[in-house]
């Protein structure tokens, strides 16, 4: 018997694992696929990554070097090698999280993990086991949310996974849904040279980020020559009839032709084959599981973190509620401060945000002052040729405690982590202003907003 069993080795459930096995807890983890790392290391959060940094750096020997006054010459892609670059990142890093499993003396199974009744799972599949436990964690994420109307072929008509590997630059992509699936991949395509046109049901793109971001965005992402529907509700895409390729439909637009289509319409919890059913546990209505402020579901001994509850479907969230869960289990503490939860679009530039938005602020009746800087008034971002963008922070009117920031531009997701910190630790905006920040630095950008919170703002 086990005193902990972690079903999913994602970035949730392998953490906890791991952080369990530290605490001195005897951990079994049961994953289904033979690499560990759940979908962010696999197929999502870093494959993706290294696609964008390698398509970033082809447009930059296409465009940008000559600026800097190097020559090239020819520039070509060589797809193939991209790839395979982008799956050796892969392995090592899932093969990294087998060490870390070793080293930590976590007890991995390969299989389907299916309940057969209170704190005990049946695995299936390469291993076939039944285990027990006292506490069992469901991290089992999510999995892309299907179209109705759109018939995935995973070829022609795929999802993300899909969209990390094709063999080939398509002439034109049509890209469903303006979430940051759709703008990350829809970027790395658009810089090696396919036409991208992107289908988005309401009336802005990056729902649930600060509005003025999101509008600033549209705009920068056109120059870079996206094409944008908005307020297209797609309802339908099959292979076309005649000549290849496919057809797409969408209210009040002209069929749309192009050669593949990315289904980025948001994702789905994850219960596939848990056999809730066998301990009464329900889902609610979006397909999630619900659990209290320690991560207990309704079922005494079973806990859930990451995708699969509600909230933000992020890897760093999963990792702090697995880690929290797991420290509660162990210690009898553990928490995790919603409020001081990044987001990032890996695009270019990069969109941050942390804390609260304005809209957010203004919905409470909160009062704040607000402090902005702009890129292109920073000295090592002109140096860099990055002055697209600003910075914005939000602290109370009252007390001046930060509440929120909100950035795009060169480097936002790094910059974002002294914001995060400075919530974290209750910070004002003061503190941040007067905390010396090296010169020349992208970083010097936050510094001079949160001078702008008080009017002090000095290069601007
Ligand atoms: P999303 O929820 O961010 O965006 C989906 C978009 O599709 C929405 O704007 C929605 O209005 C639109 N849409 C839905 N139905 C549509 C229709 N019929 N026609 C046209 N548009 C339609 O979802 P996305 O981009 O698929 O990402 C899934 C999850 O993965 C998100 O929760 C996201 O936060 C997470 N993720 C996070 C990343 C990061 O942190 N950098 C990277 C990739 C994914």
């Amino acid at each position: 018997m086990f005193d902990l069993i972690v079903i999913g080795a994602g970035p949730g459930g392998y953490v906890a694992a791991i952080r369990a096995a530290q605490l001195g807890l005897n951990v079994a983890c049961i994953e289904r696929e033979p690499a560990l790392g759940g979908t962010c290391l696999r197929v999502g959060c870093i494959p993706s990554k290294a696609m964008l940094e390698s398509s970033e750096r082809f447009q930059q020997a296409n465009e940008e070097l000559k600026k800097h006054g190097v020559k090239v010459g020819k520039v070509e892609l060589d797809l193939a090698t991209m790839l395979k670059r982008k799956d050796a990142t892969v392995n090592a890093l899932t093969k990294g999280v087998e060490g870390l499993f070793k080293k930590n003396k976590v007890t991995r199974y390969e299989g389907t993990a299916t309940f057969t009744g209170p704190g005990a799972v049946r695995v299936q599949g390469k291993d076939n086991i039944e285990l027990t436990a006292k506490h069992i964690l469901i991290a089992t994420g999510s999995k892309p949310a299907q179209l109705r109307g759109v018939e995935m072929d995973g070829e022609l008509i795929g999802d993300s996974t899909t969209a990390l590997s094709y063999s080939e630059v398509p002439e034109h992509l049509v890209v469903i849904g303006a979430g940051v699936i759709g703008l990350e991949l829809g970027s790395v395509w658009l810089r090696l040279g396919a036409k991208v046109t992107v289908l988005e049901y309401m009336d802005h793109i990056l729902p649930g980020l600060d509005e003025e971001i999101s509008k600033e965005a549209l705009k920068v992402f056109k120059k870079q020559g996206f094409v944008f529907h908005l307020g297209a509700k797609v309802t339908g895409a099959s292979p076309a009839r005649k000549g290849g390729g496919v057809t797409v439909s969408a209210e009040g637009l002209d069929d749309i032709k192009c050669d593949r289509v990315l289904v980025a319409t948001g994702r789905w919890a994850n219960t596939d084959g848990l056999g809730l059913e066998n301990i009464g546990l329900k889902t609610n209505q979006r397909g999630q599981i619900e659990v209290n402020e320690h991560f207990e579901t309704a079922v005494p001994g079973v806990y859930a973190i990451g995708d699969v509850i509600p909230g933000p479907m992020l890897a760093h969230k999963a990792e702090e509620e697995g880690i929290a869960c797991v420290e509660r289990i162990a210690t009898g503490v553990g928490h995790v401060n919603y409020n001081a939860i990044p987001g990032i679009v890996y695009t270019h530039p990069e969109i941050a945000g942390v804390g609260k938005t304005e809209q957010e602020l203004k919905a409470a009746g909160i009062e704040y002052n607000v402090g902005r800087f702009n890129f292109i008034a920073n000295g090592r971002a002109r140096a860099l040729g990055e002055t697209t963008g600003w910075v914005k922070l939000l602290a109370d009117k009252r007390t001046d405690r930060v509440l929120g920031a909100h950035i795009i531009g060169a480097r936002a997701g790094d910059l974002i982590a002294e914001v995060a910190v400075a919530i974290e630790f209750g910070a004002s905006a003061e503190d941040i202003a007067r905390s010396c920040h090296a010169h020349p630095t992208l970083a010097e950008c936050v510094k001079e907003a949160a001078l702008g919170v008080a009017g002090r703002t000095i290069h601007m």
